[in-house]
């Protein structure tokens, strides 16, 4: 697993660096796949003789070097660094590169935990933070004149309501101010978007959505191709432990070799659903957020931004409120009533009262008669019939 050997497949496309790089057949069996590499230590030849650097693998397990090697090369990135969670890599990340008395800039349209973590840890830590709707460039660039940001906080398509952030835009107003921008890029995943390309500093996963694909893994990462940041997370990745266990990082690499195929087809199952649901009568359905629907405000800046789809998440209103909502995703028998979003098998939920259930008074709070739905991969009509009747039982 060495630089020399992912540099084979840079100039290939994406579907075929997320099924070579990093997975150089085991040297001492050639098994084709990566092994998973149950190990917390490796035997040293004499003191400090370590083979290839491996030591304990709190800092280093081949499994992990495997996927963070994969992951690095789809995202086209120097490197990548993987997590037991999509927090914990925010928290490094942020941990690592900020200090008490710094700010952060942050979408007011993230997912819960992440406000979570920085309103309930970095403040009372002493970081500063505001929140404001970060698709208004106007605004966001009198926030960065009026006072000093570390980072602006993306995420787009943001979760619940999907909004669309532009990225590259965001990044030449950042940067003038000397700020740097993170993308969560966890909805749109490498298939779709590169922010890194755009001019993001750093992007961060949740690997337990598409990356892992298969809602049988909970992960997370953080891409970047700046060696002063690798460095710092890096070593608070070994200082602090938050890695995933080498069973994870298999599951993930696993994964990541199939997302582009199926990232296109919750993006195309997604559209037909959001079409549908739109084409309700306006007493049924009040509104639909998906960024591949014109009538979405962030329909023109998704269309340039994201390449082969638009992603498989479709947020819904129910015009009969928010009963309603409990009672529709109570009534499917496909999509399955659980947190997450991401696998190959549909997932409903009411955010207001589950996922974004902490963001409740804050100027994060969703609407209650929002239904947040994860298009999986199965057959699209089988997917709008489970939804017609499901509205039909209302
Ligand atoms: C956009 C986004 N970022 C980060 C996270 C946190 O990831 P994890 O649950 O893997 O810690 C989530 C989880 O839902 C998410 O939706």
């Amino acid at each position: 697993m060495s630089a020399e050997y992912n540099a084979k497949f840079a100039q290939n496309a994406l579907a075929t660096r997320a099924i070579h790089a990093g997975q150089e057949p085991d040297p001492t069996t050639g098994a084709v796949v990566t092994p998973i590499f149950a190990t917390s230590t490796f035997k040293q030849d004499g003191v400090l003789g370590l083979r290839g650097g491996h030591d304990y693998s709190r800092s280093i397990n081949p499994t992990r070097t495997s996927f963070d090697e994969q992951l690095a090369s789809v995202e086209g990135a120097k490197y990548a660094l993987s997590f037991s969670s999509g927090l914990a890599s925010i928290d490094v990340l942020l941990r690592s590169t900020i200090k008490p008395g710094d700010n952060i800039l942050l979408g007011n349209d993230v997912y819960g935990g992440t406000y979570r973590l920085l309103a309930k840890v970095f403040v009372p830590w002493g970081v500063g933070l505001d929140v404001m709707d970060i698709t208004d460039l106007k605004a966001v660039e009198a926030a960065l004149s009026s006072k000093h940001y570390e980072y602006v906080w993306v995420e787009t398509p943001s979760n619940p309501l999907l909004n669309i952030t532009d990225i590259a835009a965001t990044v030449e107003v950042a940067h003038k101010y000397g700020t740097k921008v993170a993308v969560d890029n966890t909805f749109a995943s490498p298939a779709l978007q590169h922010p890194l390309d755009e001019g993001a500093d750093v992007v961060v996963y949740s690997t337990t959505k598409y990356i892992g694909g298969h809602s049988d893994v909970v992960g997370g990462a953080v891409v970047l191709n700046d060696e002063e940041t690798r460095e710092k997370v890096a070593f608070l990745q070994n200082a602090a432990g938050a890695v995933p266990s080498p069973f994870d990082s298999w599951l993930d690499i696993r994964g990541l070799k199939t997302l582009d195929l199926r990232v296109k087809r919750h993006s195309a199952n997604a559209l037909k659903v959001a079409e549908w649901l739109e084409s309700q009568p306006a007493d049924v359905i009040e509104r639909v957020w998906y960024p591949g629907l014109e009538s979405h405000p962030g329909h023109e800046i998704a269309a340039h931004q994201m390449h082969g789809g638009f992603g498989g998440i479709v947020s819904v209103q129910l015009a009969a409120g928010a009963e309603a909502a409990k009672r529709f995703v109570d009534h499917t028998q496909i999509f399955t009533l659980a947190e997450s979003l991401g696998g190959v098998e549909s997932l409903i939920e009411v955010p207001a009262a589950m996922t974004h259930a902490s963001v409740a008074g804050t100027t994060l709070q969703v609407p209650a008669n929002l239904v947040r739905i994860s298009v999986g991969i199965e057959n699209a009509d089988d997917l709008i019939a489970d939804l017609k009747q499901a509205l039909e039982r209302l």
